[in-house]
C-alpha cells in the first residue's frame, strides 16, 4: 500500500516531507520520493529502495521550498524503479497517488495519439499528463484538477502540486483514505493520522469523492459535485509516541508483548468485570433477530473470524457463513432479509473486505465492522462498529490486531448467545470470569519467550512446516502457517489435524517439522494420536501443549521440541496460543535475517485487489 504526505508551509518541509513517509513505512514500499515548490518550480527527487537512500540524495542536493509532497510506493503497474516512483510529473505538475487508475490504459492512449510521451511504467502518471494537457488548453489549476478528478475511474487518494501555486496542495480521495491535518500557519495530508502524528493531531477525514485545496491559512472542501463541504475534525489519538520501538529490535517483538495489556483493555471495553456480563455499545446488532451470521475478512483477520464461528455456533446456536473478503464479494449470496454480517479488519481499509461489506449492505444486511482504526472507511460506513482496541499495529505481520480482534468477537458472541437465549446470567459470568483470565496467561507464556528463540533454530532450516490443530485450533495451524511463511519465507500449511491422512501426510519425512498445537480440550487425544501417526514415519513434531498433555502425549520417539502452555478454557484457548504461534515465526525469521517488520511483497493494508 502506497503513503502519501503533503504539507503547505511557511518554512523549509523537505525533511518533514521524510519524516512523515517515515511514520507510513510499516506499510510496505520499495521506492519514495518528494517534490517542493521553489520559487513556484516543481524540484523532486526519488529513490528506490529505502527512505535512506532519498535521505542521501537530499544530503548531497538539498531541496528548499516551503510547500511539498512525498510518497512511498508499493508497485501495482511497473517495477520498483526511479522512473517508476513518484512524485510523477514535471515542470508543471507533480503528482503523488495511491491507489490504481483502472482506466490508465484508454486514457493514456488517447494522450499518446495527442503526442504525449510517457516515461514512467506507471498507471499513476497518467494523472500528472492529463493534468499538464488541461494546462496546455488553457485551464487554471483548480479546472484541470476537477477535468481531470471526472476522468479517473479506480481507487485513489491523490496530492498535487502546480507550479505557480506556492502556496497550494490539490488533494483528493476516492476509494483511498486521505487526512487533512490543520497546524499552525501550515496544512498537512496524510494517508493517515499517523503519518501526520509528528506535526498535528487535528485531523479531518475527506470522505469518498471529495477534493480539496489547501494553503497555509485555509482549507476549502468540495464534494464529488463540487459543492464546498465541511468535513469533521477529530483530535487523532495516533501520537507519535505510539509508534516507536521502545527497546525492541522490531515492531513485530513490541507488539507481541503489547498483547496483555491491550487484550485486557479489550476485554474491560465489552465486559464489566465486576457484574460479570458483556456491554455491547447501542448501535450494535440485535442478534436475537438475526436468522443468520455472515463473516468475512482477509488473511490473519479471516483467521479470527474463523475461530468465531465455532463461538457463534456453540454459545449462541447462530448459524455462520463465513469466506474470505475477495471471494465473498464475488459470490452470488443469497442473503435473506433479518441477516446480520461481521467484517472485521485491522486496517479498516482493505479493498476486498470493504467491497465485500458494501455488496452486504446493498443487499439490506446489517454490517458490523470489527476494526482497530477506528476512523477508517469500513467504521464509517458499517452500521455498527466494534473497535478492537490494539492501538496502531506498525508490524505487517498482525499480533496483537488478532488477539484482540479474539477478544472483541469472544464477547460479540457471548452477547449472541445471552440474546438468543442460550447464555444463562451465571454462564454468562462464567465465561466473562474465563476471558478475563487470559491477559494474565498470556503474560505467564510471555515470560518463557526466550525458549522460541531455541525453538526458531529448529524451523530455520526447514524447507516446508505443516501445522496441526482441530476445533477452534485447526484456524490456529492455518494461522501459525501464515505467520511463518509471511515473515520467514518458509512454505508452510496448516491443515485440520483430522485430515492429514487424506493426503498431505504424504509429505511427512524426517525434513518437515510438524507442529502440533494440542490445548487440553475434547479434542486433544485424537490430535496426539495425529501427531503419532506423523512420528511413525519419521516426522519430526514440535508440541504446544499443557505440562499434563506433554506428559500424557510421551513416547519412546523424542519430539523435535515442545512448549508447556497454561491451562485455559478450551474454548478461548486461541487467545493463547496465539502467543507461541507468533513467537515461533518472530525467531525462525530472525535467525533468518528476513525484514521481519516488513516482509518482501508485503503491505500492512491492501487497499488494492
Ligand atoms: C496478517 O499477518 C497479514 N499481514 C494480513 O493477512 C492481514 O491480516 C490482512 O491483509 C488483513 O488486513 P486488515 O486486517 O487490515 O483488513
Amino acid at each position: 500500500m502506497c503513503g502519501i504526505v503533503g504539507i503547505v508551509s511557511d518554512h523549509g518541509v523537505a525533511s518533514r516531507l521524510v519524516e512523515g513517509l517515515r511514520r507510513l513505512e510499516y506499510r510496505g514500499y520499495d521506492s519514495a520520493g518528494i517534490a517542493t515548490l521553489i520559487d513556484g518550480e516543481i524540484h523532486r527527487k526519488r529513490a528506490v529502495g529505502k527512505l535512506s537512500a532519498l535521505e542521501t540524495k537530499l544530503e548531497a542536493e538539498p531541496l528548499a521550498g516551503t510547500t511539498g509532497i512525498g510518497h512511498t510506493r508499493w508497485a501495482t503497474h511497473g517495477k520498483p524503479t526511479e522512473k517508476n516512483a513518484h512524485p510523477h510529473g514535471g515542470a508543471k505538475v507533480a503528482v503523488v497517488h495511491n491507489g490504481i487508475i483502472e482506466n490508465f490504459s484508454p486514457l493514456r492512449n488517447d494522450l499518446k495519439d495527442k503526442g504525449v510521451t510517457f516515461e514512467s511504467e506507471t498507471d499513476s502518471e497518467v494523472i500528472a499528463r492529463l493534468l499538464e494537457d488541461e494546462l496546455a488548453q488553457g485551464s487554471d489549476p483548480m479546472r484541470a484538477f476537477r477535468e481531470v478528478l471526472a476522468k479517473l475511474e479506480g481507487a485513489f487518494a491523490l496530492g498535487v502540486l502546480f507550479a505557480g501555486e506556492p502556496d497550494a496542495i490539490f488533494c483528493a480521495r476516492k476509494g483511498s483514505p486521505l487526512a487533512l491535518g490543520k497546524g499552525e500557519g501550515e496544512m498537512f495530508i496524510g494517508s493517515d493520522a499517523l503519518a501526520l502524528a509528528p506535526f498535528t493531531n487535528r485531523i479531518t477525514y475527506l470522505e469518498e469523492g471529495d477534493w480539496a485545496v489547501l494553503s497555509r491559512e485555509t482549507v476549502a472542501i468540495f464534494d464529488g459535485a463540487g459543492t464546498p463541504v465541511e468535513r469533521e475534525e477529530t483530535i487523532s489519538d495516533a501520537s507519535a509516541a505510539l509508534v516507536g520501538k521502545g527497546r525492541h529490535r522490531h515492531f513485530m517483538a513490541k507488539e507481541i508483548e503489547e498483547q496483555p495489556e491491550v487484550v485486557a483493555h479489550t476485554l474491560t471495553t465489552y465486559l464489566n468485570p465486576s457484574e460479570g456480563t458483556v456491554n455491547l455499545p447501542e448501535t450494535g446488532i440485535d442478534f436475537s433477530n438475526i436468522s443468520r451470521l455472515t463473516i468475512s475478512a482477509c488473511g490473519t483477520a479471516y483467521l479470527a473470524g474463523l475461530i468465531s464461528k465455532y463461538w457463534f455456533e456453540t454459545l449462541a446456536r447462530l448459524p455462520v457463513e463465513i469466506d474470505i473478503a475477495s471471494e465473498l464479494r464475488y459470490r452470488d449470496v443469497p442473503y435473506q432479509k433479518g441477516e446480520a454480517a461481521l467484517f472485521v479488519s485491522q486496517s479498516g481499509e482493505t479493498a476486498d473486505t470493504l467491497a465485500a461489506m458494501r455488496h452486504a449492505a446493498e443487499a439490506g444486511v446489517t454490517v458490523g465492522a470489527v476494526v482497530n482504526v477506528t476512523q477508517s472507511t469500513m467504521a464509517r460506513e458499517a452500521d455498527a462498529v466494534f473497535p478492537i482496541k490494539a492501538g496502531p499495529e506498525i508490524g505487517v505481520a498482525s499480533t496483537k490486531a488478532f488477539t484482540c480482534q479474539l477478544a472483541t468477537l469472544a464477547c460479540l458472541a457471548i452477547a449472541a448467545g445471552r440474546a438468543r437465549g442460550y447464555v444463562t446470567p451465571e454462564r454468562e459470568a462464567e465465561l466473562c470470569e474465563s476471558l478475563l483470565k487470559l491477559p494474565r496467561l498470556m503474560n505467564d507464556v510471555l515470560a518463557h519467550a526466550e525458549e522460541f528463540d531455541r525453538l526458531g533454530t529448529l524451523l530455520q532450516p526447514a524447507r516446508d512446516v505443516l501445522y496441526l490443530g482441530r476445533g477452534v485450533s485447526f484456524p490456529m495451524a492455518l494461522e501459525g502457517a501464515l505467520k511463518l511463511k509471511e515473515i520467514s519465507y518458509i512454505h508452510a500449511e496448516g491443515y485440520a489435524a483430522g485430515e492429514l491422512k487424506h493426503g498431505p501426510i504424504a509429505l511427512v519425512d524426517e525434513h518437515v517439522p510438524v507442529i502440533v498445537i494440542a490445548p487440553r480440550d475434547a479434542h486433544f487425544e485424537k490430535t496426539v494420536s495425529n501427531m503419532h501417526e506423523v512420528m511413525a514415519r519419521g516426522g519430526k513434531c514440535l508440541l504446544l501443549a499443557t505440562e499434563k498433555g506433554l506428559e500424557a502425549a510421551k513416547t519412546d520417539e523424542p519430539l523435535l521440541g515442545s512448549f508447556a502452555m497454561p491451562d485455559v478454557d478450551p474454548l478461548f484457548s486461541p487467545l493463547i496460543y496465539a502467543l507461541p504461534i507468533q513467537l515461533l515465526a518472530y525467531h525462525t525469521a530472525v535467525h533468518k535475517g528476513t525484514d521481519v517488520d516488513q516482509p518482501r511483497n508485503l503491505a500492512k493494508s491492501v487497499t488494492v485487489e
